[in-house]
């Protein structure tokens, strides 16, 4: 990529960055100015509005956090893989953790195949400068112990087990043991071969929701687990996973923390069923319900419309340097078509989309990112000299944007889930990107988890005027089929504004 043209900038923003991170708990933010242990944000309301913390909810994150006490999953969990899990850790005042974590073989955690319970110590360690709002954190392993439900469950955590570490021939294994599979103190290491690591402890943030009328949700995120299997154990996490919830501040109706609160490795929490919605109906608006996190520093919210009857949908992605999403760096919107295809048959409940993107526009929001999009070689990303902060550029023209990473005409292989949430508001699970950075354009790159849940708008949410507006537009272009890589966008983003230094970009 090319990043010379922006050393100058980029090394400016750099020492900025160095002077001001001096304190281990403040978060080196000078590009933006923005500096605080204390965030404060807004949330999408269901009605698609974006209301003011006044009156709405008010959210706030203490740097460094306080861990302490239970927190519970919500809901049935899906890593990539795909896994389905429940999970319940506990925080002690002495830096002590238990973590439980419940797996499955279905995708409603109804059926419980083992248990694990992970031991070990937890420190706080520093603000992150990687993922602003987020603490880094060091863990040390102390025991590892593993639960088997049933002996028709058995064959999947042992397929991966060598017998030696269970010290026991696999087909003695016990439902309802308790084996260990790692004892600092014993030597014994055995999780390796389970594909195993918390790795995820080592980024956490935890939120807390002010409701208008009192009452709190508190939520603790902790870092994302990576898409590619053999990378897990040693990804040094940059973005976050689903939250779990404070046992004992946590969303009302939420039958699953109840449930996951009260078990243990011994009673693995079975989980309500949830009658399957047949095909997902993506019909309508849906936007996301919080400023979300990506892996490299991205925070955005999305916001797309899908007519099923003309198998078009449209996106805008409103991408912000900061954990609150108060901070507009620029927007895409990207428009085109898709195929639904096939219950997927690796992730139980997922379905098979194919996404054409067809147009796309950006829209900067930030003067530095303008500048560098006006120098770049003619012909590469929209109109040389075009770029003012505010003014939409269609770049379909010239296949898309080279230094922003969107590149057209693109493909994506994409697996979605819709759910009732426990409100009966309808969810809808898009895939999680590739932790890479890449995108999923072709098959094999197929997501096997998912991103954060997003709601759907009442009809009269559903904007109608710029549809209009695109179609003319595509049919006067005669947009051919454009590609697209939008997270690769934020890593190009994020490095511009916090993370260039001499050359070279940390990638974590
Ligand atoms: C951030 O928190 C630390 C530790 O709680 C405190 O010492 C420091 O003064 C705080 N800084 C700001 C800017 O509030
Ligand atoms: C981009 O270049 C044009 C033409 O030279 C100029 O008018 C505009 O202000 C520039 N935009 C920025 C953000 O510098």
């Amino acid at each position: 990529m090319s990043g010379g043209r922006f050393s100058h900038l980029l090394r400016v923003l750099w020492q900025a960055v160095l002077v001001s991170g001096s304190k281990l708990w403040e978060v080196p933010t000078a590009p933006l100015g923005f500096s605080s242990n204390h965030t404060t944000s807004l949330e999408w309301e269901p009605q698609c509005q974006y209301r003011h913390l006044q009156d709405g909810v008010r959210i706030t994150a203490d740097i460094p956090p306080k861990l302490e006490g239970n927190w519970v999953s919500t809901r049935c969990e899906v890593r990539p893989g795909p896994e389905f899990l429940t999970r319940s850790y506990t925080f002690y005042p002495s830096h002590l953790f238990k973590a439980l974590q419940h797996y499955y073989t279905d995708s409603g955690c109804e059926e419980p195949t083992y248990s694990l319970v992970v031991r070990g110590k937890l420190r706080l360690r520093q603000a992150s400068w990687i993922t602003r709002g987020a603490t880094e954190t060091e863990h040390h392993l102390h025991k590892v112990g593993i639960v088997i439900h049933s002996q028709g469950a058995m064959h999947r955590p042992a397929a991966r087990l060598p017998s030696v570490c269970v010290g026991l021939t696999l087909g003695g294994m016990v439902p309802g043991h308790l084996y260990e599979l790692y004892n600092a103190q014993a030597g014994r290491a055995c999780l390796g071969a389970l594909g195993f690591s918390m790795m995820e402890l080592g980024l956490v943030r935890v939120e807390t929701q002010h409701k208008p009328h009192g009452g709190l949700v508190q939520e603790l995120f902790f870092g994302d687990v990576h898409t590619d299997w053999t990378k897990r154990t040693y990804y040094r996490p940059t973005g976050y996973q689903q939250p779990l919830q404070n046992a004992m501040h946590h969303i009302h109706p939420c039958p699953a923390c109840a449930l996951v609160f009260r078990a243990s490795e011994q009673r693995p929490p079975v989980l309500p069923h949830v009658p399957a919605l047949a095909r997902p109906s993506l019909h309508g608006r849906w936007v996301s319900q919080r400023c979300e996190a990506r892996p490299a520093v991205l925070f955005l919210t999305r916001d797309f419309t899908f007519r099923p009857d003309e198998h078009s949908w449209e996106g805008f992605y409103h991408h912000y340097s900061d954990p609150s999403c108060s901070q507009p760096t620029f927007t895409l919107q990207a428009s085109g078509h898709y195929a639904q295809g096939d219950p997927s048959a690796k992730v139980a409940g997922g379905t098979e989309f194919v996404f054409k993107v067809t147009r796309v526009s950006v829209t900067i929001l930030e003067g530095a990112t303008a500048r560098v999009l006006n120098e770049t070689r003619p012909g590469s990303c929209g109109k040389v000299g075009g770029w003012e902060v505010g003014v939409e550029q269609d770049v379909t023209a010239t296949d898309g944007c080279t230094v922003l990473g969107i590149k057209l005409p693109h493909k994506e292989y994409e697996l979605f889930k819709t759910e009732m949430d426990y409100r009966r508001r309808p969810l809808l699970f898009i895939g999680e990107r590739p932790t890479d950075g890449s995108s999923p354009d072709r098959p094999q790159k197929r997501p096997t988890s998912y991103q954060a849940p997003m709601v759907h708008c009442g009809e009269e949410d559903t904007p109608t005027s710029y549809h209009h507006t695109n179609q003319l537009k595509l049919a006067a272009s005669g947009a051919k089929n454009l590609p697209w890589q939008p997270s690769f966008v934020l890593v190009l983003v994020s490095l511009l504004l916090l993370w260039y230094d001499g050359g070279t970009v940390h990638s974590v």
